[in-house]
């Protein structure tokens, strides 16, 4: 991602109704840095109000088959057919709330890259794999079971997203940024020589106005993914800033 700009990604969650949804893509500044990821009923209200502007379209989760007899799922060819470039993946709700483990996290991102979406795939660890310090090993096995064959930097964009800093306002500090995105970085050069960059990842996990150029000043540091504080547009739009 060397030379790219730093990329700020809203993660809607379950949040905002279509109406809701258009005002904010009124209220902020646009840029070919910034991801919308609305929840699925509000995809297409987005990418209309996106119209004519920088700003990219991303879904929170998608399938790992094309179609099929899967109720209530929602395809990666769909997604892309929506109007979307990106899809996050493996984020820890999924994974926590959903019972989904790497091998499936896998599936989803191949589909992803089949769809010609790019993968927002998320990492992390729980405050109880913090306090045990097996952290790293835990990124590190999420990363080698989560990555499909193929995943370069042109489709896959990292996220490491501690589950302790996810909308607790408990920020992880630059040290512990730094040390694991260094670690990513070395990782994915040591295991992954196709990956044709090196690997930048995301962070999340309670990032707003107020830390958001610190994080952002992390060398290894590609961009923030937001849920709480994306919310908002004039927050939104001040970490946004933050990236400039
Ligand atoms: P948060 O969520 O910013 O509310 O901590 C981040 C995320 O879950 O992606």
């Amino acid at each position: 991602m060397a030379g790219r700009r730093k990329l700020i990604v809203a993660n809607w969650k379950m949040h905002k109704n279509r109406l809701e949804a258009a005002e904010f893509v009124l209220r902020i500044t646009h840029a070919e840095n910034i991801v919308l990821c609305p929840p699925f009923t509000a995809l297409d209200t987005v990418r209309q109000a996106l119209a004519g502007k920088a700003t990219k379209l991303g879904a929170q989760d998608c399938h790992a088959a094309t179609h099929g007899a899967f109720t209530g799922d929602i395809s990666a060819q769909m997604l892309k057919d929506a109007g979307c470039t990106y899809v996050i993946v493996g984020h820890s709700e999924r994974r926590s709330q959903h019972q989904e483990t790497s091998e499936a996290v896998r599936k989803k991102a191949a589909a992803a890259h089949k769809a010609g979406l790019i993968a927002i795939l998320c990492v992390g660890e729980t405050e109880k794999e913090r306090k045990e310090g097996s952290f790293t090993r835990v990124v590190e096995e999420q990363l080698l079971h989560s990555l499909p064959e193929g995943a370069s930097s042109m489709n896959t964009i990292l996220a490491y997203e501690p589950v302790w800093a996810i909308g607790t306002g408990n920020t992880a500090t630059t040290a512990d940024i730094t040390q694991m995105h260094d670690f990513i970085a070395r990782l994915m050069k040591n295991h992954f020589p196709g990956w044709g960059a090196p690997a930048y990842a995301l962070y999340g996990g309670s990032v707003k106005a107020a830390n958001a150029a610190e994080i952002l000043a992390i060398p290894t540091v590609g961009g923030v993914l937001v849920g709480s504080a994306s919310l908002d547009a004039a927050e939104f739009s001040a970490i946004a800033g933050a990236a400039e």
